[in-house]
């Protein structure tokens, strides 16, 4: 082989890695944070959406299937009790691609089952129910799941505990000792897997506010008992309005406190509803993304950001806010949208700007 030849396959190789766009996983990879998405195994048979999961993405989290009803749609007495087949799918999917999975969620006010719900339980059989779902699921997936929302949307908006099933109708015996049912829900999963990492997991708690305050406050009283909480996951559903300076210092802010607890943070559930997919609002979209994302990149105690979702043919968006849509960063035809790019840049920036 001549020099000149030598040199030329050198100056294409070199072309190539200098073109080939980057992914989002690898892009995280570096600064030590998991590039998330919220999956349904309904979807496990859609060749694109799983190869767009497979090359964007290191962590996975069922949006459904690893809830109270669909995961333990009947009670323990019943020869099958649990229905792990679909969460077990989207496992074997992530272990398959060397997916990092976070289990969503063990205690929750929605999708309960009807048995649960519908039971008139007293606080003992409730209590005993709980614990048993907690002990059983998060053993089954055992080290297969890294981290768990353990408690999900407890807080109401003014900081306030949401009456719930679970807290005091009739709830599992801590009814008006504030956040001690949160704390026992830590304490059971943790004797399940001592390795994962726990979390509270709530929405509209992004800013400080009455409700982020209320979750701080209890993160502080936990982290200076020893109750084995590991981080907080803010779900950040959002709409374009959150894009101000005000809000945006007030996020940043509210992450640097929770981090100063020694919390890990996580963004759990990110997706920017819109009205419409003009460029305008596709634009503005991506710029509240990249924001997000940023703030994400330069807390160092932030180590995940997913989506609530992979593309929005799937999202639970038009469904739940009508009138609203394309809020991720894949489009109906799994393209990626300026949201993506604006993620992407976000997490190559140096972190210091
Ligand atoms: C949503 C799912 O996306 C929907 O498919 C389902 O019908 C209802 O739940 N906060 C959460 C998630 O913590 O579990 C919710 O997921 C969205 C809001």
């Amino acid at each position: 082989m001549t020099h000149g030849c030598l040199r030329f396959i050198l100056i294409s190789l070199l072309s190539v890695f200098a073109t080939s766009p980057i992914t989002l996983r690898e892009a995280a990879a570096p600064r030590r944070i998991l590039m998330g998405a919220a999956v349904s195994s309904r979807h496990l048979d859609d060749a694109k959406y799983t190869a767009l999961i497979a090359s964007e993405f290191s962590q996975l989290e069922p949006e459904n299937e690893m809830k109270f009803g669909p995961i333990q749609p009947r009670p323990s007495s019943d020869p099958q009790p649990y229905n792990f087949a679909p969460a077990d799918a989207i496992v074997a999917f992530a272990q398959a691609h060397h997916l990092a999975v976070r289990g969503h969620t063990l205690v929750w006010h929605q999708q309960v089952p009807q048995w649960v719900s519908k039971g008139q339980f007293t606080t003992s059989q409730l209590a005993s129910i709980l614990h048993d779902h907690i002990s059983t699921e998060v053993s089954h997936f055992g080290a297969k799941v890294y981290a768990w929302d353990v408690v999900n949307e407890a807080f109401n908006k003014d900081g306030t505990l949401r009456s719930t099933l679970w807290y005091n109708q009739p709830g599992i015996g801590f009814a008006g000792q504030g956040t001690k049912y949160i704390e026992q829900a830590l304490e059971w999963a943790h004797a399940a897997n001592p390795q994962a990492k726990l979390f509270y997991n709530d929405y509209d708690a992004e800013t400080e506010n009455p409700k982020s305050d209320a979750i701080y406050a209890m993160a502080s009283d936990f982290k200076q008992r020893g109750v084995p909480l590991t981080g907080i996951g803010f779900q950040a559903h959002l709409t374009i309005d959150f894009d101000q300076p005000e809000k945006l210092k007030s996020y940043a802010a509210n992450l640097q406190r929770f981090s100063d607890l020694g919390l890990e943070l996580h963004i759990t559930e990110l997706d920017v509803r819109l009205k419409d997919s003009n460029p305008a609002s596709l634009n503005a979209e991506a710029h509240l993304y990249g924001e997000i994302a940023g703030v994400c990149v330069r807390n160092p105690s932030c180590k995940a950001i997913q989506t609530w979702g992979v593309t929005d043919k799937y999202s639970w968006i038009p469904f739940s806010f009508k009138g609203y849509g394309w809020g991720l960063l894949f489009d109906d035809a799994y393209q990626p949208k300026p949201a993506y790019t604006s993620v992407l840049s976000a997490l190559m920036k140096n972190g210091k700007e």
